[in-house]
């Protein structure tokens, strides 16, 4: 401090600016991507790193703050306690057991609902007003357990959903069209996962939809190859499990654009999941994924995509089984 007093001659205390805090709770594999897909979209000023396992959570916090050079001077701390991630903005939670080679994700769910119970109230206590971003899976019925267990309103707590799986959709068209995937509009719905639905419908380039250039495309009697496309979506994080054990950077770079929508009030539109009963016809008390409308209250609104018949049967397909899975949980 003395120091610092001979060196400066200071004008003003304090800092002007209020702090724009992000917490990521699990610090595993998908937590770290998360984080630095976060850092390195300068959307935090401080960011905040909780988990159970403390030498994990300090090594990963000091080798963080050695990069901060590179970054924007973000402060980064972490712990075990839930009152250092107070006041946040956002707080994604990725803590839990994943996915060993070859095992569904709803199989995972007890486990990760056993562990939310100790992490959401804790969360909704130390920042009642933040927006919670569920990546744990299995993904949907997570997002839901996290809704009901920190008592937000329902655009406060979303989760990942087929954010993901329509990235990899949209990377499969973009190869096989040779253009960039952003210049694919395309979307995947319902379950983050095995029960998903390529909307196949609403899939377009510069405006122009590809059924009708073939309407039976992605179908079975569709144009040759195409029908593989939304198994190669769905086999693709089951193909990245069996080759590295996890996947991660896909969805951390997911997540950052949500967090990014968030924090910046963009406004975009993203194929995320929330609670969607009584949108496009869905019964089930249940979260699932639909393109929804992301700005600084969380999800503002939910888009009633049109969808045809088959769309619709497998939709409700996918909300019904999620609602089974949900039935059996205890908690
Ligand atoms: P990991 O095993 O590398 O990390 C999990 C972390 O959670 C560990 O550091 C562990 O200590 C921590 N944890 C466990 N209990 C905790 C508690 N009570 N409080 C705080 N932290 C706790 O697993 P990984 O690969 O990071 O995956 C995390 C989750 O993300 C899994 O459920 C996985 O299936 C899911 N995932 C979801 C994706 C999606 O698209 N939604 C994509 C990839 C993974
Ligand atoms: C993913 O799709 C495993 O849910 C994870 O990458």
């Amino acid at each position: 401090e003395t120091i610092r007093k001979r060196l400066f001659s200071q004008v003003c205390d304090g800092e002007s600016k209020p702090p724009c805090k992000v917490t990521v709770v699990g610090v595993g594999s998908v937590g770290m991507a998360c984080s630095i897909s976060i850092l390195l979209k300068h959307l935090a000023t401080d960011l905040i790193l909780v988990d159970v396992i403390e030498d994990k959570l300090k090594g990963e916090v000091l080798d963080l703050n050695h990069g901060n050079l590179f970054l924007s001077n973000v402060h980064i701390d972490g712990g075990k306690d839930y009152a250092l991630s107070a006041g946040s903005k956002i707080v994604v939670v990725t803590a839990g057991a994943r996915q060993q080679v070859g095992e569904s994700r709803l199989s995972l769910v007890q486990r990760n609902v056993n562990i939310f119970k100790h992490i959401i109230p804790k969360i909704a206590e130390h920042s009642p007003d933040a927006i919670i971003i569920v990546v744990s899976n299995p993904v949907d019925l997570m997002t839901f357990v996290a809704w009901k267990l920190s008592g937000f309103p329902r655009h406060r707590v979303l989760g990942t959903g087929t954010n993901l799986d329509s990235a990899r959709f949209r990377h499969i068209i973009s190869t096989r069209l040779k253009v960039s995937p952003s210049s694919v509009h395309a979307c995947i719905v319902g379950e983050h996962g095995d029960s998903s639905v390529p909307l196949w419908s609403c899939v377009s380039v510069s405006g122009r939809s590809l059924t009708s250039i073939e309407p039976n495309i992605g179908k079975p009697d569709g144009p040759k190859g195409w029908d593989k496309v939304h198994k190669e979506v769905v086999d693709g994080a089951y193909d990245v499990i069996r080759l590295k054990g996890y996947t991660n950077w896909a969805i951390g770079l997911s997540c950052a654009e949500m967090v990014e929508s968030i924090l910046k009030n963009k406004h975009r539109i993203m194929p995320v999941s929330c609670f969607v009963k009584g949108v496009v016809g869905i019964k089930e008390d249940v979260c699932l994924s639909l393109p929804c409308v992301l700005n600084a209250s969380g999800v503002s609104s939910v888009v009633e995509v049109s969808l045809n018949k088959d769309e619709k049967s497998a939709l409700d397909k996918s909300a019904s089984l999620i609602s089974e899975v949900q039935a059996g949980l205890k908690w």
